[in-house]
């Protein structure tokens, strides 16, 4: 709770706000108050009764400011290790097993001498050859339970099971996890802990456990024994299993503080959450507001009739529950996007109620059409004026009108308004130029609401033949797949981590983001809006049908379509978002009401916006038309399945909606001696080769994907999984790699070298890429395989001054250009060239030892305003500043003044360090801390030391 002078300090600062906001709109907004409240929140992690009352005493809380991910920061740790109880690991060791299905085998007196006897934990593929898919198995073990356990429940750890289990315990079912046929799920990656009813045990004597197993495709039965290994906030057996990255969440609760004055009384007061994760439930003051169980929709409530006013304390409380495995990548647990509390006139612009779009655009002028919602809560009915401005990127009026209409009383009246903008100015991928609706509530003479709506005006057009077509102008699609984790930050939202996300892709030439597979944070668009970047804004990776136990399935009947609404409703302004997408590889494509739920879910799309195309991003598309899953969509999202691009040309509107999944380690490039020759091995040790040769079976490199949509120039064009590795999801590898090969950057931003094959292809200024680094002590005069990307038409390569041949892409119809170069120490020069002439060049060259730290911090002005940041890069150099490839040095930091380390980090996915600490040791001589400024102006020193080495140090303002 806070003090009273801390209350006052508060009330202080909340009043100066509002008189600042007041001031600064005072044009346009001369009554909403817009108040970020995402300061001085309470947090404590777990089931806790009665957090929601005002009265609870929550002084041992700790304080936290959100955007906030308690996941990332290891609180839920020991809240989902298991309660007091006794657990009894059970696999490892000797099992009956028998291929087939027959219920009766679960009966304790079954007789099971001529199973086959079976070492566990294994496959069964390995133990008993069994390698059909879509097959039963039983396995059957006797098991005694100590005396001195007497009447107490236990928990039998049955390990994980490929795909799907029904356990017993003396013929009665304990668990279960996974489905079996007909509405088969996997669980494969979850530990299955049951508990066991002390009624059902036979103390000291003997208890039969029956495992019933189902397997649907690749490895089955139970092999893996379930043994807990804990690293940092990393935890084998964590629910969240290897999609959420072995990361714990469980159920959390915050609670915030707050005084309103005397004056807001008789306003509406409202609170906005950008998303809170997941299946969150919000009181005020004790009074229950609301239950939101999908964690990536925006929402608010009304907070007015339970509010108190002047002096008095108002208690918000929020428990999020994080059910694991609740997204197949790590979701982040919390308030992990911003708040805001927003009082209005009791005649106000309604919650995302103006929407603007372009109907028609012409070279001389454009229809601007306005749809604005005023809320009219007065209690009578009331003549509203609404006075709406189009103004452009200067801010200069451009067009305006304004209309009146009587909105009934407890009703929203809803606006419609041409304008007519002369001679726009388009917002396109290079000139993403903005204009902005100004709309001015009145009544009764006197400006009740304003907001203000940033829109462009443009047009696009999918084409079944020809592809994506912007302003009229064609636009290869050029986009990546991401998740919303930002690393080393979890999930908690801070613009500058998205916008030097969106910087880095803009670099290579990326031209889009799908938001996979669930609506983003509003940040994102505004930036993409802001920064020339196309969206496909998507809202579902699962239907009805879950993907992970805890799934979107629990809700989809009942949520679905306000989940929808709500997302169309709050983006549907944004110039950047091209795309509504319905889903991501929803298991309904293959389902007998396919149409009806796709249709269902595209007419909801276009009853709230017919401005913008529906897709889904099909990964059977066979299944997609003859299921006629695929009718209701305007344009379909093709997701690898290469050959569908040729079988479907001419019959829809294409896009490759996910592409690639090639996967790689950054600065890992697996070369192993054999004999005379030099091999690139996919994976060693955890990691991929950063030689872009490996992909999943169902991906592909990035190169054959990027020669796949060149030839195919009727599909828009791609979105490659993934822009940026994510937490979570470590394909090909399990535990204990805890997150993606798959990003084209590194967890920490830093590009690996399939980042300079798609610069190579997606961008004009000149550019040479060479791989791999050229540290190969003991490989002396072995051929090393040597890539060059480049968009020039020749490379020349040259080692230590000695020309090693030029090589033309003309030549080769690969997009990249190999050598094989004898290894010597040195500097291996690579020189682009277009018509004989120099273009650019880029070197590799032989490090010596470690010798010192470099820090090149992205920025040295942050803003003071407690969420901004700066990302400094630390290099481990050799005495002549070359980075040390291979240099893995442990890196401790300090930081002083007006800033903290809100995230350390170096790109291994085999790491289970902490991301929240200060130290960190470096991966392929690179590691990087993220310095977030406090609310306080002022300077911020950040030294980084490393034992042996030069340290070094950055000074950071904060203003
Ligand atoms: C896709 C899926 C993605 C991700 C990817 C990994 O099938 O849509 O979410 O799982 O596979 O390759």
């Amino acid at each position: 709770m806070l003090t009273f002078k801390q209350r006052h300090i508060v009330l202080f600062v909340f009043a100066m706000l509002f008189s600042t906001l007041t001031h600064a709109r005072q044009s346009v907004a001369e009554s909403r108050q817009i108040q970020s409240f995402d300061s001085t929140w309470k947090f404590r992690a777990g089931e806790i009764k009665g957090a929601e009352r005002p009265e609870y005493n929550d002084a041992s809380w700790l304080k936290v400011d959100v955007p906030h991910d308690w996941s990332i920061e290891g609180l839920a740790h020991n809240e989902a290790t298991v309660e007091n109880a006794t657990e009894l690991p059970i696999v490892k060791g000797e099992w009956k097993f028998n291929k087939g299905d027959d219920t009766l085998w679960k009966d304790p007196d079954w007789n099971d001498t001529f199973w086959q006897t079976v070492k566990l934990p294994a496959p069964w593929e390995e133990h008993s050859n069994y390698t059909e898919d879509n097959v039963y198995g039983w396995f059957r073990r006797e098991l005694t339970i100590p005396t001195d356990l007497r009447g107490k429940d236990i928990y039998i750890n049955v390990g994980k099971i490929d795909d799907a289990d029904e356990t017993y315990f003396n013929g009665v079912k304990v668990g279960g996890l996974g489905q079996f046929p007909p509405h088969y799920t996997t669980a494969w990656d979850i530990i299955r802990r049951y508990k066991v009813p002390h009624e059902l045990i036979h103390y000291g004597g003997k208890n039969i456990i029956a495992v019933r197993v189902f397997d649907g495709v690749q490895g089955g039965g139970i092999y893996n024994d379930g043994t807990r290994i804990t690293e940092g906030i990393f935890e084998s057996t964590s629910p969240a299993g290897s999609g959420g990255g072995y990361i714990n969440a469980g159920t959390g609760w915050y609670r915030k503080e707050f005084e309103l004055p005397k004056d807001l009384h008789g306003k509406c007061v409202f609170i906005e959450f950008d998303g809170v994760y997941m299946d969150s439930d919000v009181w005020l003051n004790g009074v229950h507001l609301g239950n939101r169980p999908y964690g990536y929709s925006s929402f608010q409530y009304e907070l007015t009739p339970h509010l108190k006013f002047g002096g008095e304390r108002n208690v918000l409380a929020v428990r999020a529950r994080v059910q694991q495995p609740c997204s197949r990548w790590y979701s982040g647990a919390g308030i992990y996007r911003h708040v805001r509390l927003i009082v209005t006139d009791p005649v106000h612009l309604a919650h995302w109620g103006t929407y603007v779009s372009t109907p028609e655009v012409t070279e001389h002028e454009a229809t601007v059409r306005v749809e604005t919602k005023i809320q009219n809560q007065s209690g009578s009915p009331q003549q509203v004026m609404l006075e709406t401005v189009v103004a452009d990127d200067k801010g200069t009026e451009v067009a305006h009108s304004s209309s009146i209409l009587t909105v009934k009383a407890d009703s929203i009246g809803v606006f419609e308004q041409h304008l007519k903008v002369p001679k726009p100015k388009l917002w396109s991928l290079e000139n993403p130029r903005l204009y902005r609706v100004e709309s001015k509530v009145r009544t009764n003479d006197r400006t009740v609401d304003a907001s203000v709506t940033p829109f462009g005006i443009r047009t696009f057009e999918f084409t079944i033949g020809k592809g994506f077509f912007l302003n009229g102008e064609h636009v290869n699609i050029k986009g990546v797949c991401d998740h919303h984790d930002m690393g080393s930050l979890g999930s908690a939202v801070h613009k500058r981590a998205i916008e030097r996300q969106l910087e880095i892709l803009k670099g290579m030439g990326c031209n889009a983001i799908r938001t996979s597979h669930n609506p983003p944070d509003p940040i994102l668009l505004d930036l993409c809006d802001r920064m020339g970047f196309l969206v496909m804004d998507e809202a579902f990776d699962e239907w009805k049908q879950s993907k992970t136990m805890y799934g979107y399935g629990r809700f989809f009947d009942e949520w679905s379509e306000k989940d929808l609404t709500d997302m169309i409703h709050r983006d549907r302004s944004h110039p950047s978002i091209i795309l509504w997408s319905i889903g991501n590889e929803i298991p309904e494509q293959e389902s007998a009401d396919a149409y009806e739920m796709s249709k269902r879910l595209a007419d909801i799309c276009h009853r709230e916006d017919p401005t913008r195309p529906v897709t889904s991003a099909c990964n059977t598309p066979a299944a997609a038309v003859a299921n006629s899953f695929s009718k209701p969509l305007d344009v379909v999202g093709i997701n690898y399945q290469i050959p569908f691009y040729q079988t479907m040309h001419g019959t829809a509107k294409l896009i490759a909606s996910e592409t690639a999944s090639a996967v790689s380690t950054r600065g890992e490039y697996n070369l192993v001696r054999d004999g005379d020759t030099v091999k690139v091995l996919k994976e060693l040790n955890n990691q991929c080769t950063s030689y872009d040769i490996s992909a999943p079976d169902w991906g592909n490199t990035a190169e054959s994907t990027l020669k796949a949509v060149k030839s195919a120039p009727w599909v828009a064009g791609e979105f490659v999984w993934t822009g940026f590795d994510y937490i979570g999801e470590p394909t090909p590898f399990p535990w204990p790699s805890a997150s993606s090969y798959f990003g084209i950057v590194d967890l920490c931003g830093f590009p690996k070298d399939r980042y300079f094959l798609y610069q190579s292809q997606w961008t004009d200024k000149p550019m040479v890429h060479i791989l791999p680094h050229w540290n190969w002590q003991g490989f002396e005069g072995q051929e090393i395989p040597v890539w060059c990307y480049s968009n020039c038409e020749s490379v020349e390569l040259v080692l230590n001054g000695k020309s090693l041949g030029e090589k033309k892409f003309s030549d080769t119809k690969d997009l990249h250009l190999v050598w094989k170069v004898p290894y010597a120490a040195g500097t291996l020069k690579a020189i682009a060239k277009n018509d004989g002439k120099t273009l650019c060049t880029d070197e590799v060259q032989t490090a010596g030892a470690p010798d010192k730290l470099v820090l090149t911090p992205d920025r040295t002005k942050i803003n003071a305003d407690g969420n901004d940041l700066s990302n400094i890069k630390i290099e481990i150099v050799d005495r002549d500043g070359r980075v040390c490839p291979n240099a893995d040095n442990l890196v401790r930091f300090r930081i002083e003044g007006e800033g903290v380390i809100a995230g350390v980090g170096n790109g291994n996915p085999v790491s289970h360090e902490y991301f929240k600490a200060n130290e960190r040791k470096a991966f392929h001589g690179l590691c990087l801390a993220v310095v977030q400024s406090k609310r306080e102006r002022g300077t911020i020193h950040l030294s980084a030391e490393s034992e042996g080495l030069q340290g070094a140090q950055v000074l950071i303002q904060a203003q």
